[in-house]
C-alpha cells in the first residue's frame, strides 16, 4: 500500500497545504504525537527553505512500508542557486538570508533519516524519513 503525493513550492500558502498534508498522513500511519511534531515542523523548514532560498520547486510525500514499521519520506527539490558549503548551511546561526539559521540543522535532529544534496548552480534536494515504532 505504497503512496506517493506530489506538491508544488512556490510560495508562503504552499508551505501550510505541505504542513497539512504531512500531518495527516503522519497521523494515518500511526507516528506518535511527538513524531508527526517533529516531522511537520522540519517539513516546515524545508518548505520554507525550498520558497525563499531556492525560488520554488516540489515536496514530494512517500508513504513507505517495511515488515514491521511505516514511515513518511519527504523529499523537497528545487533548481534554485544551491549551496556551496553545506556543512557550513547545517550549522546553528549560519543564514545567508535574515533568518536564524536554525532550519536546515533543525530538519536534520527532528527526523529519524536525513540527507542533502546540493550543486551550485544548479539545485538542491533534501530527503527525510520517520518511521513508526516496530512492531
Ligand atoms: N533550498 C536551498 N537553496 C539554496 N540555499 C539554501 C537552501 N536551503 C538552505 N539554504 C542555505 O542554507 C542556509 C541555512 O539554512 P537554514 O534553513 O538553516 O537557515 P535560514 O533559512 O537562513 O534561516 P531560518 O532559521 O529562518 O530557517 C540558508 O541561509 C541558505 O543560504
Ligand atoms: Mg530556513
Amino acid at each position: 500500500m505504497d503512496k506517493t503525493v506530489e506538491l508544488p513550492l512556490r510560495a508562503q500558502e504552499d508551505v501550510v497545504s505541505v504542513r497539512q498534508t504531512v500531518r495527516s498522513h503522519a497521523v494515518a500511519i500511526g507516528l506518535s504525537l511527538v513524531d508527526q511534531t517533529k516531522l511537520v515542523t522540519a517539513a516546515s523548514e524545508l518548505a520554507r527553505n525550498t520558497v525563499i532560498h531556492g525560488g520554488g520547486g516540489t515536496a514530494k510525500l512517500e508513504v513507505i512500508q517495511e515488515a514491521n514499521r511505516r514511515g513518511i519520506r519527504l523529499t523537497f527539490e528545487d533548481h534554485g542557486p544551491g549551496i556551496r558549503d553545506v556543512e557550513q548551511a547545517l550549522k546553528d546561526g549560519y543564514s545567508t538570508g535574515n533568518g536564524l539559521g536554525l532550519g536546515l540543522g533543525g530538519a536534520r535532529r527532528l527526523t529519524n533519516e536525513f540527507a542533502i544534496e546540493s550543486k551550485p548552480g544548479a539545485g538542491t534536494r533534501v530527503v527525510i524519513t520517520q518511521w513508526t515504532k516496530k512492531s
